[in-house]
Order: C-alpha cells, then sequence, then structure tokens
C-alpha cells in the first residue's frame, strides 16, 4: 500500500490548493470522471446511491459535491427529498444548482440529526484530520439515517502508476522515476470500512471492480493531467512527463491495440 509522504500529505490536503487551484473549476475533476466511460463492467454510481437511500425521507446533504453529479441525479430521480450540495471549492460549485453552499466537512452548517442521509463521495482523502470528518458525518445523521462514502483501493490503477514512472524515468534519464502523487492513499478502501467503523456500528462496503480499456491515448492522458494543481510534488517536469506518457502510451497501443487499466473502488454505507 503507498504511504504518502509528509510533504504529499499536506500537499492533499491543502485548502488554498484544493479551493484555489484543483477544483477552482471542475476540468480536472472532469476529466478523471470522463475516464469511467472506458470501463466494463459500468457502474452507474449516481444510480447505486439512489437506491441506497430509497427509504430516506427529508433532507439529504452531500459533502465535497464537487460538481454536482449526485446531487443532480438525486434531485431528478428522488424530487421528495431536499438535496444540499456543499463543498470547500466555490469556484466548482458555480456549475452546480442551487441549493448549494461552502462549507467544510468537519464544520458543517448543521443542526445534529438533521439529515437522513449525507454523501462523502472520494472527499475524504482530502481532510486532514479524517476522524474528525468522520465524527462530524455521524453528529448530523439521523439515528436511523445513513452515510454513504466512496474511495478508491491501493490497487486501484497500478498501470497509470507505472505509466508515469516509466515516463518519468524517461525524462530523467534513469529506469523509473520517482512515483506520481496518489490522492486516495490518504484514505484507501482497505482502511475506509475501519476508520467509519469507529462512529458507526454497521458499515457494508460494495465493491466496483472493472478494467477501462481504451483504444486512443487521449482519456488516460486527461486523467494523468488533472494531477496539475499538484505537479510541484513530483520531482520530475510535470508536463515533459505527461508528453513523454503519451507516446509510451501511443506505442504501446500500436503494438496491442489497447491499454488496459484495472479499476477497484468502493462504496460504503454506514448506519449508527
Ligand atoms: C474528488 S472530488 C469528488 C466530487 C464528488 N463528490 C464526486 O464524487 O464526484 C473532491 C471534492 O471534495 C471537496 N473537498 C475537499 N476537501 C473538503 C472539505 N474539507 N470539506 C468539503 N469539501 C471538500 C473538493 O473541493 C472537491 O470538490
Amino acid at each position: 500500500m503507498t504511504e504518502l509522504s509528509a510533504a504529499h500529505d499536506a500537499a492533499v490536503t491543502d485548502r488554498n490548493r484544493l479551493a484555489g487551484s484543483a477544483y477552482s473549476s471542475d476540468r480536472d475533476l472532469a476529466a478523471r470522471q470522463a475516464l469511467y466511460e472506458w470501463k466494463t463492467p459500468r457502474y452507474d454510481l449516481p444510480g447505486m446511491v439512489a437506491e441506497q437511500l430509497s427509504e430516506v425521507r427529508g433532507r439529504v446533504v452531500d459533502i465535497g459535491c464537487g460538481n454536482g453529479t449526485y446531487v443532480q441525479r438525486l434531485r431528478r430521480d428522488r424530487p421528495d427529498l431536499a438535496v444540499l450540495g456543499l463543498d470547500i471549492a466555490p469556484g466548482i460549485l458555480a456549475g452546480v444548482p442551487a441549493p448549494v453552499a461552502v462549507a467544510d466537512v468537519t464544520h458543517l452548517p448543521l443542526a445534529t440529526a438533521s439529515v437522513g442521509a449525507a454523501l462523502a463521495m472520494h472527499m475524504l482523502y482530502h481532510v486532514p484530520h479524517i476522524p474528525r470528518a468522520v465524527g462530524e458525518l455521524s453528529r448530523v445523521v439521523a439515528r436511523d439515517g445513513l452515510l454513504v462514502v466512496s474511495t478508491n483501493s491501493a490497487r486501484d490503477k497500478p498501470e497509470l502508476d507505472d505509466l508515469w514512472q516509466r515516463a518519468a524515468g524517461d525524462v530523467l534519464g534513469t529506469e523509473r522515476g520517482p512515483a506520481r502523487i496518489s490522492l486516495s492513499a490518504r484514505f484507501p478502501l482497505e482502511k475506509a470500512s475501519a476508520i467509519l467503523g469507529e462512529e458507526f456500528g454497521r458499515v457494508d462496503t460494495i465493491e466496483l471492480p472493472g478494467t477501462i480499456t481504451v483504444h486512443d491515448p487521449e482519456p488516460v492522458i486527461a486523467h494523468m493531467a488533472s494531477c496539475r494543481a499538484w505537479a510541484d510534488q513530483h520531482d520530475v517536469p510535470f508536463e515533459a512527463t505527461i508528453e513523454r506518457a503519451r507516446t509510451i502510451l501511443v506505442d504501446h497501443i500500436a503494438q496491442h491495440g489497447a491499454f488496459e487499466i484495472t479499476c477497484l473502488g468502493g462504496i460504503l454505507v454506514c448506519r449508527h
């Protein structure tokens, strides 16, 4: 399992970097989301979340809602629910229909036990003190409510890590370059259940394994480039490494017809 250095850890959680760069718009998040269009099996994550919420009534809050994938789907599929989107990045919220607000998961502007469900999808790894965030999520969820969380496994997309290290090695003139930054390494699927279990009596994990198969390098290159907010964390020129990765991918696809990426993510459904 990849352990982040203290510098990477600080960079992945740095609020100025998150709100001012990584999520100042949805450009980079959308590039990461788009790669899943080539994944099989295709999981309808917002649909799976809506299904988990079938017994929920009243208010639902999506924290770290990003560009509003879940907010918009829940409002469409469950017009009976009052769905609020919260995020620390005002820029990314600009494209999400109201009601939305700027808020931090560790200081939620919500009364105790006031929501039927809370979502924290692919966001807890950006929080400096994850147990504090989980405590705050537990506070706002009603006793009979639920929390839905998602994150990636430490074994997610190893082929992209390998491609990066090969490309970085070529740029630096060494066999393999330094590892790229991993966002979800601070909260991998393998550890998520135990961390959430500190506050929630029951945590059910739904694993989402699959394979991304591309015949064109661009979606992969766009995904790699989407970490440009952390370009300074790579100990190798970022743009040059991306360009070298493109060349390696073009060659690989010409030789094998496709490039495959192994994925493992998961959804955790938590109850008090
Ligand atoms: C990887 S994106 C996930 C977006 C969305 N939940 C999804 O799954 O499509 C992470 C989001 O969490 C937000 N975020 C990061 N730290 C946060 C915090 N402490 N409180 C609230 N939102 C935060 C970021 O601004 C970003 O929009």
